[in-house]
């Protein structure tokens, strides 16, 4: 965490000195975000420099394609460097405490991006490092997934408000971010997962209580075809995620019933897009036809990873 000094640029600030979970974003840096990461999408000026001299330190737990090149990439196009750790043989904290890491940290770098299993270890970073900490995935939510996904939707739909986005699946980090960032964008979410594997009970009661003063529904069913009647977007996660790989076998089996196919997809509006925050297992929570269809965008939100972090970046570190 930084102190509230200035994190003012030509682009503004957000009211957040870390990026540990979109649920503490106000409506107001959720525009800002999307409106400076479409500025730098579109290069409409130089921001080869705007990160200059800055240094990103990387601490990954688990397995990144995505959210490491886009990282990586997005501060060497902002004029400063990253620096990755491998920390995938032991969680955050064996070697010294995490306290420490932080203290460590901040004294060489500007900027912390972290993949951990447990978020407390995200919040403990923040809590002892002088430095912006993200959120680059934690068991509990994937907030920059979830700024990826409501931009490529800001790029195709006028206006998000009393849109509907369905979710189907497990109700897992993903899903909680989607659930955060609707609500706060004025967006209906419905999420549609068998019975036992529903999100998290208090990210839905917060979520509804920022609902009702957006104007935004959340739905929570166990029917896929509900689910998918009409909505504006259909988007589903692995029914595994990393770290429940023990689980696959009998995941597979329970969410069966859950795979988005195109008959699924016929329920929903005729210009419905579909999407996923990838690695995706094709035949399994996503059918092929869908997954290579005209309504993906799965590759766009993958494209737009890289635009909407170097935005939380330049807000954040600049
Ligand atoms: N969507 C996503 O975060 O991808 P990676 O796990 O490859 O980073
Ligand atoms: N829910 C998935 C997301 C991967 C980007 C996982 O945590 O493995």
């Amino acid at each position: 965490m930084t102190t509230a000094t200035s994190n003012a640029t030509a682009f503004g600030e957000l009211s957040v000195p870390d990026l540990l979970c979109t649920s503490a974003l106000t409506r107001e840096d959720l525009d800002r975000i999307f409106a400076t990461a479409a500025a730098l999408k579109a290069g409409r000026e130089d921001h080869t420099t705007n990160l200059q001299h800055k240094r990103l330190a990387m601490i990954f737990e688990k397995d990144s394609l995505r959210t490491r090149f886009t990282f990586e990439i997005g501060m060497q196009d902002l004029g400063g460097s990253a620096t990755f750790m491998d920390h995938r043989d032991a969680r955050l904290g064996s070697r010294e405490s995490v306290k420490d890491m932080a203290k460590n940290l901040e004294r060489w770098a500007h900027g912390i991006v972290a993949r951990t299993f447990k978020h407390k270890v995200l919040e403990e970073l923040a809590a002892n490092a002088g430095i912006p900490v993200i959120n680059g995935l934690s068991d509990f939510v994937h907030p920059c997934q979830a700024l990826a996904d409501f931009f490529t939707l800001t790029e195709r739909w006028d206006d998000l408000e009393g849109r509907t986005l369905t979710f189907i699946g497990d109700g897992n980090n993903t899903c909680h971010a989607l659930i955060h960032t609707a609500v706060k964008l004025g967006v209906h979410i419905r999420i549609c997962s068998p019975e036992g594997y529903e999100p998290n009970a208090r990210v839905v009661n917060e979520a509804m209580r920022t609902a009702s003063e957006t104007g935004s529904e959340v739905t929570i069913l166990n029917d896929p075809e509900a689910a998918a009647d009409g909505c504006d977007a259909i988007y589903t996660d692995v029914w595994a995620s990393m770290g429940q790989e023990d689980e696959i076998e009998e995941r597979n089996g329970i969410f069966a019933d859950y795979q988005v196919d195109a008959a699924l997809m016929q329920r929903a509006h005729p210009d419905a897009a579909f999407m996923h925050c990838l690695p995706a297992h094709r035949g399994w929570e996503v059918a092929q036809e869908v997954m290579d269809g005209p309504q993906s965008v799965v590759y766009d939100i993958a494209e737009n990873r890289l635009h909407v972090q170097k935005a939380v970046m330049v807000l954040l570190m600049q």
